[in-house]
C-alpha cells in the first residue's frame, strides 16, 4: 500500500517527502483553509506543494457546482503542474466532468465516497483515484472500515479501460485516523491510504520501539562508562 500525506501544510508536506516513504498529497478546501490560505494564493500553493513533491500526484480539489464549471476548473487546475490531480466530490454534476477530464487525460481523484454504488459510478464515469472515507462513519459510530471493504472489493472486480489495468482506478483510502486505520487498508487490499501527518507520525511509533531505543542507550552508556 502506498502512503499519501493529506494535509496542505507546506512543512508537513516537506518533512514527510523527506522521509522518502510518500507516493503523494491529498488536499481538500478544509485542510487549505486549516492553512489560513487565501483565495488569491490557492493556486500558487498547489503549485509549491507539486514542486515539493516534484512528480508525485496532487490532489488539488475543485469547489465549482456545475458539471460545466467543474470541467473549465479541472482543466485549469491540471494545467498548474504536470502532476496535479483534480479532486471532485461524487455527485451528479461530477460523474459527466469526470467523463470528460478522463477522456482528455486528465486525472481526478473522486472525494466523498461512502458507498459501492458510488464508488463503481465513479470508476466507470472515468476517475483515475476513487477516495472512500473511513473516519466519518466512525464519527456517526458505523464502522467505516467495513464500508471500506465493500467499496475496495467492488471495485477491484472490475476493470474499467481508461487506465492502464495496473495503474487504476486505484483506491485511496481517505478519513484517516490512526495506525489501526492504515492496517486494516492494507489488510483489505486498499492501494493507497491518505493519512494525516499527526497520524503519519504515530505510524512511525511503537510504545516498544521507544522502550527498545531507551534500553539501548542505557545499555550503551554502561559500555562508554567503561571505556
Ligand atoms: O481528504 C479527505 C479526507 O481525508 C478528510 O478526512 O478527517 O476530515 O474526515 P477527515
Amino acid at each position: 500500500m502506498k502512503f499519501f500525506v493529506d494535509t496542505a501544510d507546506l512543512d508537513e508536506i516537506k518533512e514527510a517527502e523527506s522521509w522518502g516513504c510518500l507516493s503523494g498529497v491529498t488536499t481538500n478546501p478544509s485542510l487549505y483553509a486549516k492553512t489560513g490560505g487565501k483565495l488569491a494564493d490557492f493556486e500558487g500553493h498547489m503549485v509549491k506543494i507539486c514542486q515539493i513533491c516534484e512528480g508525485l500526484p496532487v490532489s488539488a480539489e475543485s469547489t465549482a457546482e456545475t458539471t460545466e464549471d467543474m470541467i473549465a476548473e479541472g482543466r485549469r487546475l491540471a494545467s498548474l503542474a504536470p502532476n496535479i490531480v483534480v479532486k471532485l466530490p461524487i455527485c451528479e454534476a461530477s460523474l459527466p466532468a469526470m467523463h470528460t477530464l478522463a477522456k482528455e487525460g486528465i486525472r481526478v481523484n473522486c472525494t466523498l465516497v461512502f458507498s459501492a454504488p458510488q464508488a463503481l459510478l465513479a470508476a466507470r464515469a472515468g476517475a483515475r483515484y476513487i477516495s472512500p472515507f473511513v473516519g466519518r462513519f466512525d464519527d456517526i459510530g458505523d464502522e467505516g472500515l467495513d464500508h471500506l471493504e465493500e467499496m475496495i472489493d467492488a471495485v477491484h472486480n472490475y476493470s474499467y479501460g481508461y487506465w492502464d489495468e495496473e495503474d487504476g482506478p486505484e483506491i485511496i483510502t481517505a478519513s484517516v485516523r490512526t495506525p489501526h486505520h492504515v492496517t486494516q487498508a492494507a489488510l483489505l487490499g486498499a492501494d493507497i491510504a491518505t493519512v494525516p501527518f499527526g497520524a503519519l507520525k504515530k505510524c512511525v511509533h511503537h510504545p516498544l520501539t521507544d522502550r527498545g531505543l531507551e534500553l539501548f542507550a542505557a545499555d550503551w552508556a554502561k559500555v562508554t562508562a567503561e571505556a
